[in-house]
């Protein structure tokens, strides 16, 4: 799937222009310039206009800064004084039809808290924000708006598709009988071969209380119930979900990775997982290594100092975050070779049921 960014340069390209200026001083600073200049002509908000003079400077189509451009974005209140070589009408009928609504169905509004519903209202926001960095706006779906859920929407609803309707009605307006549910709790891992969808649905749902477990399940009945065919996926680390971000806006970022990206789900999740995930998913991976030693008779609980190494492959961790699992699970750990002596010099004891290695340093 490609990026906004690359439909539009597709479309330059096609025009014979190879980078473009822009005509406006005060043009926020951005990571992708084109993408950007792209949502704003689709938006309506400028258009792609021949300009006199070359301009100062410019952006290639693949988004690198270099010399001035005789094509320039002017938003709309100066595009009128040059001619447009692309127009927002002729940008949005090079968009592929094809491409999956992202959904956010909120369907359990009213379960939440106040101070979740604020969070909710908060991830789908950011969500906004995410889908507008590969694709462009109108394809996130907020279904089940209600009024409450708009006052405390905090950026543009009109810029998305916001239903007030059911998820099942909308996905039948549009003649979608079949979709993806992303689900924590499904039995099957999302795959390419769930790319093929044209909805994806992520729970808008918030559970700081842990009172929601098993809800996005809830959404894949109601679906169900009214005729829809649903696909329920998770999203797994290495097996896991532990360690894959929950939050809504997150999720989403993960699917639009690999969706658009081509990325791994394993490199997706990088790029969005906290140290904090990672801890909470190395809690659970550094038991699994621990030695036992008893050493003049105290216990101690060993595993190798390497290990770092191989979880920050995977795991968004620093050397901090390690120390601190380690001093939570009351670990020490020592470089290989020396738990090699530690084993030399020791003598294995089954002792409760475990295995120890014993080591009499102290001599009487
Ligand atoms: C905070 S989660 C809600 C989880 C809810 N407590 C449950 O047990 O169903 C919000 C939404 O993110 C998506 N999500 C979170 N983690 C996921 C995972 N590992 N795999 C797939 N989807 C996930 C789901 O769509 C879910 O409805």
């Amino acid at each position: 799937m490609k990026r906004l960014s690359e439909i539009f340069a597709e479309l330059l390209r096609e025009k014979g222009i190879d980078r473009i200026g822009i005509l406006s001083k005060r043009y926020r600073k951005s990571k992708n310039k084109l993408q950007d200049v792209a949502l704003d002509v689709l938006e309506g908000k400028g258009a792609i206009v021949e300009v006199d003079e070359s301009t100062a400077i410019a952006w290639d189509l693949s988004g690198k800064r270099t010399d001035g451009s005789k094509y320039a974005y002017a938003p709309s209140c100066m595009a009128k004084k040059f001619k447009v070589v692309v127009s927002p009408e002729e940008l949005r009928a090079k968009l592929p039809e094809d491409y999956p609504y992202f959904i956010i169905d909120l369907m359990h509004w009213n379960k939440h808290t106040e101070k979740e519903k604020n969070k909710v209202a908060l991830q789908v926001a950011q969500s906004y924000g995410v889908l507008k960095d590969y694709l462009w706006s109108e394809l996130l779906v907020l279904a089940w708006v209600n009024e409450e859920f708009k006052k405390k929407a905090r950026f543009p609803l009109e810029r998305v598709t916001a239903y007030e309707g059911s998820t099942a009605g909308f996905l039948k307006e549009k003649g979608i009988d079949e979709v993806v549910l992303l689900d924590p709790r499904a039995e099957e891992v999302l795959s390419e071969r769930d790319f093929d969808v044209r909805a994806f649905i992520i729970g808008g749902i918030v559970d700081t209380g842990g009172t929601k477990k098993g809800t996005t399940a809830k959404i894949g009945e109601t679906l169900e119930n009214e005729g829809i065919k649903v696909r329920r996926r998770k999203i797994t680390l290495r097996g896991d979900i532990i360690g894959v971000p929950d939050r809504i806006n997150h999720i989403l970022k993960i699917l639009l990775e690999m969706l658009v990206e081509g990325k791994s789900m394993e490199e997706a999740i990088l790029t969005v997982q906290s140290p904090l995930h990672a801890r909470w998913r190395l809690r659970k991976e550094l038991p699994r290594h621990k030695r036992r030693y008893l050493i003049d008779g105290k216990k101690y609980l060993v595993v190798e100092k390497e290990l770092f190494d191989e979880y920050s492959k995977w795991l968004n961790i620093r050397w901090e975050d390690f120390m601190q699992v380690l001093r939570e699970l009351n670990l020490i750990a020592l470089e290989r070779k020396r738990i090699h002596h530690l084993n030399k010099i020791s003598v294995p004891r089954i002792i409760n049921g475990k295995l120890y290695r014993v080591i009499l340093l102290k001599k009487d």
